[in-house]
């Protein structure tokens, strides 16, 4: 481990440590009606939060939190529900009618949000802990989507179980080890689109490079933490947005549109949408 690794990993653990002590009332703000939620006691939902370690929480009608920050500092405000990009896929592909796969559930918020627009989902994460939250939020939420661990690494990805219309790809790219070959995939299972939302490197940043499949890509390198927001491996490979344009392109998404693009803490980042053209029958798929 070098050394920008040990730091991150002591500059987490001790963020950590300083806990998230929140308060269980008062919120005004991101209020949701929470079906099986309201109407529990005070006491309940203070036994709920603690049952299982919540990092991220919701507000219920009456103001109440579910659930819990991660730390100080991380998800430590109210989630949104709808996220803002679930409704602009709604507004591109009409997800009424369609099956949304999502990758990297986490703690099953942007799960509720697209319950609330499509026909069925399906949410998938690498993290067992992250898939039962996500599970038990959605029911109190009133949702039962299909949820269940995968690590989108380790293959052969089942496409029976991945088979979608629309994949929901938000903030897990960048934590791949081998994202071209995930890209290069995606094409197998996902019938009409791609809403994603990646980190990217910089051109003069990725100076290591690698081959897939005849393939010469070039990426940076990124260590990755150990929490449950992380990628599964000591480092994830971030490629150059020109890259995963073209890999998205080479699977069959042959229109890209880049919606956003925006500079965050960790390294800049964009919001796409990727498109099949409509009808191609697809190899493998399986309704
Ligand atoms: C940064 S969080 C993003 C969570 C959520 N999509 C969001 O936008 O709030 C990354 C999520 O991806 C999951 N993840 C990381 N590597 C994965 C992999 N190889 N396969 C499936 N899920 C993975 C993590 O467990 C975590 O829940």
């Amino acid at each position: 481990m070098d050394l920008q690794a040990i730091i991150k990993r002591i500059r987490c653990a001790l963020l950590k440590k300083t806990g998230a002590s929140l308060p269980l009332t008062g919120y005004t703000e991101h209020r949701n009606t929470t079906k099986f939620i309201d109407g529990l006691s005070d006491g309940d939902l203070v036994r709920l939060n603690h049952l299982l370690h919540w990092q991220c929480f919701t507000v219920d009608r009456h103001g109440r939190r579910f659930g819990n920050a991660a730390w100080e500092g991380k998800r430590s405000e109210p989630q949104i529900i709808p996220d803002k990009r679930i409704v602009l896929m709604h507004d591109t592909f009409n997800l009424t009618d369609k099956h949304v796969l999502e990758v990297g559930c986490f703690e099953g918020i942007h799960t509720i949000g697209l319950s609330q627009y499509a026909k069925n989902v399906t949410a998938v994460d690498s993290r067992i802990e992250n898939v039962v939250k996500t599970i038990v939020r959605c029911a109190f939420f009133g949702y039962h989507p299909t949820v269940f661990q995968c690590n989108l690494e380790e293959g052969p990805v089942n496409v029976r179980f991945l088979s979608c219309d629309i994949i929901h790809h938000v903030g897990v790219l960048y934590h791949l080890r081998n994202p071209v070959q995930h890209l290069l995939g995606l094409g197998k299972y996902v019938r009409l689109g791609v809403m994603l939302d990646t980190h990217y490197a910089l051109p003069n940043e990725a100076i290591e490079n690698d081959e897939i499949n005849g393939i010469r890509y070039q990426y940076k390198k990124y260590n990755e933490g150990s929490d449950v927001f992380s990628g599964m491996y000591d480092y994830a490979r971030w490629l150059t947005l020109d890259d995963i344009v073209a890999f998205l392109k080479t699977t069959g998404f042959k229109q890209v549109e880049i919606l956003e693009k925006r500079s965050e803490r960790n390294g800049p980042r964009v919001l796409l949408i990727a498109k099949k053209e409509e009808g191609v029958p697809l190899e493998g798929h399986i309704k």
